[in-house]
């Protein structure tokens, strides 16, 4: 992974949500101004930058009838229509779920549109590969040449600059990871506790990203919806399970009350910290497993320790990132008992095959 961001999320915080949606702050600390990296503020979804997912099954057929059979894109038209959407909306005061609310952060896509915003679609390829306007042709290009004629420096260079553009690939697992976390922990706090929405589920990297959400047909020529292979999903399982603890550190930090929602993120971050523990006995030649384990449990899981918990959550990143710089998965045989198998995936992922 090259570009290496610690992301803070501003779903977590209830500010900065406003209108214009799912907002990231990309800190760039001192050990990434090393790296060169330009230190402009980038949003993964910024709307004034979303193409729209039609946009991309201009040439990604399969990928978008994949996403088409998912509860991402599906949570458009039928959420809203839910009592329980409806009751959560009552309690936190709004009007309309898919405009201006804080729902739309989490459920929806939204583009800018002149001078306001439209709901374009629920979650789609720009909610988890970054908005795409400045990147959409550059990853696609050749650099002007084709794909034969294009040289490997000018390939890597390509995706170099895809990637500083906001383009999140397939390798980048830290971020991909942190993405998913930062909808699926539900780090905010008025919406669980005010308005009852639930505090995310007992989500995990593997189970969840290899049924129905896989769309890997594209390597494959649309040959195969090519799964894991054993080494990706250790990286999967392990990367996963740090980021659940660094999105829970950092929520806990954050809570105000001694309600669901503090309990809920204390009993996650847990869960996570015990889960690590017994993977850092399961693959001893990664040590920062274990580092991580260590610094879960240097800051106290309670009101009022926003410091020490963001402190933690900082290191727990840092150790991330180069986890997911060093390795590759291939030697973390030691995890493979721990990892969830595919009766446990979440839906069924879509069969490679031609798109009409
Ligand atoms: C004009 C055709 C075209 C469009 C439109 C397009 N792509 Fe691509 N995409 C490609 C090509 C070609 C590649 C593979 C490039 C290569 O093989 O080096 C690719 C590769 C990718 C990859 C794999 C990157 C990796 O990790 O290797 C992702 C993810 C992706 N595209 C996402 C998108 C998204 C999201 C959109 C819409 C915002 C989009 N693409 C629009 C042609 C397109
Ligand atoms: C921080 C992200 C986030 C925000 C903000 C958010 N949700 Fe959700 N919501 C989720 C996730 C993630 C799920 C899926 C829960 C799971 O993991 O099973 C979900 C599930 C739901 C469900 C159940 C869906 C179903 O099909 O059964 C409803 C209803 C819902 N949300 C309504 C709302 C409403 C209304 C709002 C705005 C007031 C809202 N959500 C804001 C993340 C969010
Ligand atoms: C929920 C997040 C999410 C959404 C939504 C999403 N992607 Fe992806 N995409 C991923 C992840 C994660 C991977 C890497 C999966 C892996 O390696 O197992 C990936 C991989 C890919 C690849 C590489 C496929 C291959 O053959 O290896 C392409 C191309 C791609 N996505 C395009 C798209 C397009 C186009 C859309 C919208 C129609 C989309 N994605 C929607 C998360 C997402
Ligand atoms: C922008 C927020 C967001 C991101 C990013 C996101 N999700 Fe989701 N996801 C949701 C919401 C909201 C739902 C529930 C939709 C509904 O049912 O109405 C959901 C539902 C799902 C489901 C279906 C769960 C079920 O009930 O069967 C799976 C699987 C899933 N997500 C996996 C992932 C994975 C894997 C990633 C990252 C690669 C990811 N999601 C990224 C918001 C998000």
């Amino acid at each position: 992974m090259n570009i290496a961001l610690k992301v803070h999320s501003f779903r977590s915080t209830g500010f900065g949500l406003g209108p214009a949606g799912r907002f990231y702050v990309f800190c760039f600390c001192g050990w990434l101004m090393l790296l060169g990296l330009a230190a402009d503020g980038k949003a993964v979804s910024d709307p004034a930058k979303i193409v729209g997912a039609n946009a991309c099954a201009e040439c990604h057929k399969q990928e978008a009838e994949a996403w088409k059979g998912t509860h991402h894109f599906k949570t458009f038209s039928e959420m809203p229509r839910k009592a329980q959407a409806k009751q959560i909306s009552e309690k936190m005061g709004l009007r309309r779920i898919k405009s201006e609310s804080v729902c739309l952060n989490c459920h929806f896509t939204v583009r800018q549109k002149n001078s306001g915003q439209e709901v374009v679609s629920g979650i789609s390829c720009e909610s988890c590969h970054g908005a795409a306007q400045d990147w959409i042709k550059v990853h696609s290009g050749f650099s002007g040449k084709t794909a034969k004629t294009e040289t490997k420096a000018e390939e890597a260079a390509r995706w170099k600059l895809a990637e500083s553009k906001g383009m999140i690939r397939r390798h980048s697992l830290y971020q991909l990871a942190a993405n998913c976390y930062s909808c699926h922990v539900v780090p905010q706090e008025s919406l669980v506790n005010k308005g009852g929405h639930k505090p995310g589920s007992a989500f995990d990297l593997v189970s969840w990203s290899q049924g129905e959400v896989r769309h890997n047909t594209w390597y494959s020529q649309g040959k195969e919806n090519v799964a894991a292979d054993a080494a990706r999903k250790r990286m999967l399982y392990l990367v996963g399970l740090g980021v659940e603890l660094e999105t829970g550190l950092r929520a806990i930090g954050k809570a105000t009350a001694r309600k669901t929602y503090a309990f809920e993120m204390a009993q996650r971050v847990d869960r996570a910290r015990k889960k690590l523990a017994a993977a850092a006995k399961a693959a001893p030649d990664v040590p920062e497993i274990a580092g991580m384990v260590e610094l879960a449990h240097s800051a106290g899981l309670r009101l009022k320790n926003n410091q020490k918990l963001t402190a933690a959550a900082d290191g727990v990143s840092k150790l991330l990132v180069s986890i997911a710089e060093k390795y590759d998965g291939s030697t973390m045989t030691g995890l493979d008992g721990l990892i969830p198998k595919p009766d446990k995936f979440k839906g069924t992922a879509r069969k490679a095959g031609a798109v009409e």
